[in-house]
């Protein structure tokens, strides 16, 4: 199976481009990178996947950010603004509260338009301008709206977004807005804008820059490497356990990507893979359900509900690249209400942490599973949190207190605050 952790290096095929392919996760077919656009496979449609002749090791490494990882990604540099190094905080009152070793946080909502969504689009705008394509396209509960506007606009393309229709915060819509993409809204969920966005990318009308485009997901391996570069420059060790929302299951993918490419060039033991686990919203847990039940791959969910919108998605496209990743690490999946989410939302304010409520749900499934035993007293673990505070300010304004009127008078004031 080409998904194993421990599968050798691949040989590289005729259809290579500088030792860099496209192959299918279901049948193994291999195709040029950049000769036609291409999304999944022409036999089988199944999903593809970046593949390289000479996976990194770390002494590849160097720079900052994203493109400190070009040894292991497609290009040298590519359309940025520029995008990663995010911090990776401690917690410590979290981190005692929670009952583990070791917490850190790794803030994805630190990077240029506030999510882990820039990874992508630096690498996947790249590719497009190799491609020459013309429009740029996607679905999006919100933030790879915004990380496609910006990095559009960047790079001097057009974009085209498809929304469900309120259902994406405020924040998010704005960015999208004033980085001039073009906002569809669909009366539908998620998944029913991707599969017009799908659609609309089979006849030729745009490129789409969903997670199902390989590229994207290369770009979102570097927040695994930087997490392992940075957590053992501190400890000396490699976290037991990375702890993440899931969507449409992109980031368990690429993280499970960066980890198998580091085991195949010899520069990561087998043994020292974090467990990768995911966390959903009880009310859009397909992945939970497969994980439970120990399926290949997820039913889909046509009615999904969370506070939590950015992961309000029912029918994760990287499933049968991410479950893959979640038992070969020996991780799992929890899901999380949205009044755990709120309250872990609160918990990392307290630590001068703001992140939006889909991030907040890394932390709740790991309080949950450490209050199952699930997580031991001894692990070290990172959680990643996904999008910042601001994309949803009516949900910080519903997590956190109302400010109080007061009169325009000193005594007045001294006289509330005593109150
Ligand atoms: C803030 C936030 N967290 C998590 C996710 C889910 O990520 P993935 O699709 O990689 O599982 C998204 C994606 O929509 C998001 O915007
Ligand atoms: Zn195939």
């Amino acid at each position: 199976m080409s998904l194993e952790l421990t599968a050798p290096a691949p040989e590289e095929p005729s259809v290579a481009d500088d030792g860099t392919w496209l192959e299918c996760i279901a049948c193994g077919a291999q195709f040029a990178p950049f000769e036609d656009v291409r999304y999944t496979c022409d036999d089988c449609d199944g999903l593809l996947e970046v593949r390289y002749a000479s996976p990194p090791t770390w002494d590849d490494f160097e720079g900052r950010g994203v493109w400190r990882y070009n040894a292991a990604l497609p290009f040298e540099e590519g359309v940025s603004l520029p995008e990663g190094a995010t911090p990776l905080h401690e917690v410590p009152r979290l981190e005692a509260d929670v009952g583990v070793e070791t917490l850190r946080v790794k803030h994805e909502g630190m990077n240029p338009t506030g999510s882990f969504k820039d990874r992508g689009m630096t690498v996947g705008v790249r590719v497009a301008k190799e491609l020459g394509v013309g429009r740029l396209a996607c679905a999006s509960t919100g933030n790879t709206s915004a990380a496609l506007a910006a990095y559009g606009a960047r790079g001097g393309m057009e974009t085209l977004v498809l929304l469900p229709a309120g259902k994406v915060a405020a924040g998010k819509i704005a960015q999208a807005s004033l980085h001039d993409a073009r906002i569809l809204e669909v009366d539908g969920n998620f998944d029913s804008c991707l599969d017009i966005v799908q659609d609309l990318a089979a006849r030729g009308e745009a490129y789409l820059l969903n997670s199902l485009n390989p590229f994207r997901l290369e770009g979102q391996k570097t927040i695994g490497l930087e997490i392992l570069e940075e957590f053992h420059e501190d400890y000396g060790t490699y976290p037991d356990r990375i702890v993440l929302p899931v969507g449409n299951a992109g980031n368990t993918s690429a993280l499970y990507k960066a980890f198998r490419e580091l085991v195949q060039s010899g520069a990561l033991d087998a043994d020292d893979v974090p467990k990768l686990t995911g966390v959903q919203a009880e009310g859009a847990a397909p992945m939970v359900e497969a994980i439970e039940n120990g399926w290949d791959e997820t039913r889909r969910w046509d009615e999904v509900e969370t506070r939590a919108t950015a992961i309000r998605i029912g029918n994760p496209v990287n499933a049968p690249k991410a479950l893959p990743g979640i038992r070969e690490t020996n991780g799992t999946a929890v899901a999380v209400s949205d009044e755990e989410i709120t309250e872990a939302q609160r918990d990392l304010a307290g630590e001068g942490v703001g992140v939006e409520p889909a991030s907040a749900a890394s932390v709740a499934g790991l309080r949950k599973l450490r209050a199952e035993g699930v997580v031991d007293v001894d692990e070290q673990v990172v959680c990643l949190t996904t999008g910042h505070l601001l994309k949803d300010p009516d949900a910080a304004f519903e997590a956190g207190d109302d400010p109080e009127p007061v009169p325009n008078d000193t005594e007045a004031v001294l006289e509330h605050l005593a109150e």
